[in-house]
């Protein structure tokens, strides 16, 4: 566990981000104290962040602040080069500590310079470093790999990671597939900024979250550099490449935008691309204000992948999207990136509450109200795959993106919304995202909320529609 995951529910915001730091400084005094004394014996880290549906993803013993990463990508040889370097601070005495990554060769692993040793082990690249690190001290590790990156293969059939394009690549991370291009500590309990340097052939543009710092052009090459400073969860970083028309502008709000658009979805996205900063300015009024400094999309041509996804301040798309995925996708930024999960069977809190905003949207532009689509979703027969699992329990890694998650969890907020009154909802939304804001938030602590802002009692409810197995007898 990290020390983030270890806060309690509603710690004003800057407090909640600097968590990790807090708690390790009275460790920090005992290892500046003790720093003479002999090395401690330290335990290894864990292999997993002790996610039961993903039990390998993230590890323990340490929680990332920063990955550096330096890539290149050959997109005809699609040969990958990778430098890694890690600022992580270790939260238990650690002698041995494990980074998640599939396939890739590892060339060399150092831990504050000094070359560490190295084996894998499946998903873990096992790290042990010459001597234990104590706990509360900050560390560095530098990973070199190369290879050519794969997709893995999810619990529910679909690929996610690296996958390669006709022009490039589709980097998509939900929900395990960071560690197909880089060393991670990839579950979302740990969030850390990202600096992302990516050289690929001239003529080609490689997209990462968040503000270009540069782009230059040598020898037939270019290299971008991004920055995201805002914490980040493994999952929802990228660097899609290909060949992309590109698109910048600062909106009203003072958001930067960029967007980058194969050409061959350009003519089908540009009037959807179009309504983003009022997508944006219309969610901030409803969520609160918008939770980065930059904005923007990816309309990648990638037809095999099926889903686009909510990568941190620049969404994802696998094709052109229509309005309710742009919708749906920017309403992750606060559902699920802004405030992230703790554990994959929450889900819900993702997709439930991203889907819900479609509804929100259309209900307030024209379309059906929401509770046309509920009552639509309700009169579902008993035997419909709609109720096949209840959305705060979906079982397995197999479900999380499943219907029941995505339109039951919808409706279980059109039912708090009903049970509140529209008043009280929106403020329990929004005080959702600011007191969890650059964190994490569970289903109890979001469910403690509404009841201390609604002054009701809830547990009827949500225990109705996010625990119980089958249809819910009342609407
Ligand atoms: N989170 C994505 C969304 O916005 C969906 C998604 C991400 C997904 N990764 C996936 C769906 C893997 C299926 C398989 O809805
Ligand atoms: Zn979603």
């Amino acid at each position: 566990m990290t020390p983030l995951g270890r806060q309690p529910a509603r710690r004003p915001t800057a407090v909640l981000r600097r968590g990790a730091v807090l708690a390790t400084v009275p460790a920090a005094l005992a290892a500046l104290l003790g720093a003479t004394g002999p090395t401690p014996a330290g335990t290894a880290g864990a292999s997993g962040a002790g996610d039961p549906y993903f039990p390998l993803s993230g590890n323990g013993g340490y929680h990332v602040r920063h990955y550096g990463l330096t890539l290149r990508y050959d997109t005809s040889s699609r040969h990958l080069d990778g430098r890694a370097v890690l600022s992580a601070c270790a939260t238990q005495n650690l002698s041995r500590f494990d980074l998640d990554l599939k396939g890739l060769k590892v060339t060399g692993v150092t831990v504050d310079g000094t070359p560490a040793a190295f084996r894998r082990a499946g998903q873990e690249l096992v790290v042990t470093p010459r001597r234990t690190l104590r706990a509360g001290r900050d560390f560095r590790v530098t990973v070199t790999y190369d290879g050519t990156p794969k997709p893995v293969t999810d619990p529910d059939g679909s690929a996610d990671g690296w996958i390669p394009t006709d022009d490039g690549a589709f980097v998509a991370g939900e929900p395990q597939g960071a560690m197909t291009w880089f060393p991670a500590n990839s579950h979302p309990r740990d969030k850390s900024s990202y600096d992302i340097t990516v050289t690929v052939p001239q003529g080609r543009t490689a997209v990462a979250g968040g503000v270009l710092l540069g782009q230059r052009t040598e020898h037939g090459r270019t290299t971008f550099h991004w920055r995201e400073t805002e914490p980040t969860a493994a999952y929802l970083a990228t660097v899609t490449i290909g060949k992309f028309k590109v698109e910048q502008y600062t909106t009203h709000d003072g958001i930067h935008v960029y967007n980058a658009v194969d050409p061959r979805e350009a003519s089908a996205a540009a009037p959807v691309l179009k309504k983003l900063p009022s997508v944006l300015a219309w969610e901030s009024k409803l969520f609160g204000p918008y939770p980065f400094r930059s904005a923007g999309s990816i309309v990648d041509h990638a037809p095999d992948v099926g889903y686009a996804l909510e990568t941190q301040t620049r969404p994802l798309y696998d094709s052109a999207p229509d309005l309710s995925t742009l919708v749906h996708e920017n309403a992750h930024q606060w559902f699920g990136d802004s405030v992230s999960l703790t554990a994959w069977k929450d889900i819900w809190l993702n997709e439930g509450f991203a889907t819900y905003a479609e509804w929100l949207y259309a209900e307030q532009h024209g379309g059906d109200s929401a509770q046309k689509t509920f009552d639509a979703l309700y009169a579902r027969p008993a035997n419909d795959h709609l109720w096949a699992f209840p959305p705060g329990d979906p079982g397995s890694g197999r479900n999380i993106f499943d219907t029941p998650v995505y339109a039951r969890g919808a409706m279980t907020l059109h039912a708090l919304r009903k049970a509140v009154g529209d008043r009280d909802f929106f403020r329990i939304l929004r005080a959702w995202t600011a007191g969890h804001r650059g964190g994490h938030g569970t289903t109890a602590q979001f469910t403690g909320l509404a009841e201390r802002i609604s002054g009701k009692r809830l547990d009827g409810l949500f225990h109705t529609w996010l625990f119980t197995k089958g249809k819910p007898n009342s609407a």
